[in-house]
């Protein structure tokens, strides 16, 4: 597509797009009497008009049945996960029996660690992307402390090089072959949350394979936002949030997959909870636990509905989309963002903007990450106080996150806008 950083070029745009009418589905926050253009979906994504329904529904059925809801709900609330299998399973590229939903994202990286991290003398490594979130970082020292292993020697971390933002593949695999029989564990953010790289999930599981390693994912940054193929990858586990791109709610609910090839091997070791146990079976509160064969034999506790409720909406929303159309739109809107940059960066003579994310579609999906040379902080303010979502990580770095369910091209328009005013305004200021 031939760009043009005019107002009719995007309007033009978003009169083609077929995801057009979604942008009325979600609820965004006012600036100046105005909606937002709101780049921050890799953080909290908006909120869908339809969750409120979903809530109510389960609040309704609360007022009306109390505990018979758990069996005469509109959506029994027993088995209310079961529901997300089918949509969810297409998001990730799973089988249905491979995913599932519960707790919060940490909490069950942790729990799928307690299953698929068994370090012993000889294998006991991580390999793990440096500057990785830091949550997953003091998770995977504590994990490794909780072995009685030292988080210096037993984690392995792999850099982009010197001078460069990403960390190349070549690089990483490399690394793999490098820790070779001592690598139990290959765990990393499918998208680093600081630059927007995509990594290459399905030649990495393969080598951590070839080295005997098992190799799990944190796809924060990676669910509803870029392909995945989680079965054909091989992948042994993964976790997620859903708050991101996949608009469920603040903190809300985590998903989980765990590859069909360990479903019937019931001697994994897990921390189990009723909500694991066999499902026909579950009610005769027998001792003896009997895991489901299946992702739902990970889950621990009965199930928190009210939060999984929003979920269930969003899944719905994805279902009705599809992975494809969003990525098709993702593509071209984020490149057309990457072009109003450039338009921006090259009309001010003292404007430095760097993206730090790769140029190349493959290895990114809807964040751009712009380092700012420039004005930095002040620029950022600027933009908030204009109406430009977006969030600032330091040093001075800004990420834009244009989620093609609720953005358009003419936001993209429209910031590059109020980004040339605010580099203006600020520099004016400057020399005053
Ligand atoms: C890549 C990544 N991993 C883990 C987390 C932590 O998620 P939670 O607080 O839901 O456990 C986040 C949160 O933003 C994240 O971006």
């Amino acid at each position: 597509m031939h760009f043009q950083n005019t107002r009719a070029f995007a309007a033009e745009t978003d009169a083609r797009d077929p995801l057009k009418k979604y942008k009325e589905e979600f609820i965004f926050p006012l600036v100046n009497g105005k909606p937002v253009i709101y780049f921050t979906g890799n953080s909290l994504g908006l909120q869908p008009k339809r969750t409120r329904k979903f809530v109510e529904e389960v609040m309704n059925d609360w007022g009306e049945m109390a505990v018979e809801g758990h069996f005469h709900a509109g959506k029994p609330w027993w088995d209310y996960q079961e529901r997300f299998a089918g949509p969810l399973s297409r998001v990730v590229g799973a089988r249905p029996s491979e995913v599932t939903v519960m707790n919060t994202l940490t909490v069950n990286l942790h729990l799928l660690m307690v299953s698929f991290y068994r370090p012993h003398k000889a294998r006991y490594k991580i390999l793990c992307e440096a500057k990785a979130f830091p949550s997953d970082q003091y998770m995977l020292q504590s994990q490794v402390k909780f072995h009685g292993y030292d988080p210096a020697d037993a984690i392995v971390e792999i850099a982009p090089r010197e001078g460069e933002h990403n960390i190349r593949t070549e690089d990483i695999l490399a690394k793999i072959d490098e820790t070779g029989d001592e690598l139990a564990l290959v765990l990393m953010g499918g998208v680093n949350y600081y630059t927007g790289q995509v990594f290459d999930m399905k030649n990495i599981t393969r080598a951590g394979h070839q080295a005997g390693a098992v190799v799990g994912w944190d796809l924060a940054h990676a669910a509803g936002n870029v392909k995945l193929e989680l079965h054909d990858w091989d992948v042994d586990f993964a976790a997620w949030c859903s708050y991101k791109y996949m608009n469920s709610g603040p903190g809300n609910a985590s998903g989980v997959f765990v590859h069909e090839k360990h479903h019937e091997d019931t001697g994994i070791p897990r921390f189990a909870g009723w909500w694991g146990h066999n499902k026909e079976r579950r009610f005769l509160m027998e001792p003896q636990f009997d895991p489901v064969r299946g992702a739902d034999g990970w889950q621990v506790s009965n199930l928190p509905v009210l939060s999984l409720a929003p979920y269930l909406a969003s899944v719905e929303m994805f279902e009705e989309v599809g992975m494809d159309a969003l990525i098709a739109k993702r593509d071209t809107l984020t490149t057309y963002l990457e072009f109003i940059l450039e338009q921006v960066d090259a009309a001010i003579p003292d404007s430095t903007f760097e993206i730090i994310t790769p140029g190349n579609p493959e290895e990114r999906g809807c964040q751009l990450s712009v380092f700012l040379h420039g004005q930095g902080r002040p620029l950022f303010d600027y933009l908030m106080k204009n109406g430009v979502v977006t969030d600032w990580r330091e040093p001075n770095v800004i990420r834009l996150a244009p989620a093609p369910f609720y953005c358009s091209f003419e936001d993209m328009y429209e910031f590059g806008q109020i980004l040339t005013n605010g580099i203006k305004y600020l520099s004016a200021r400057e020399n005053r």
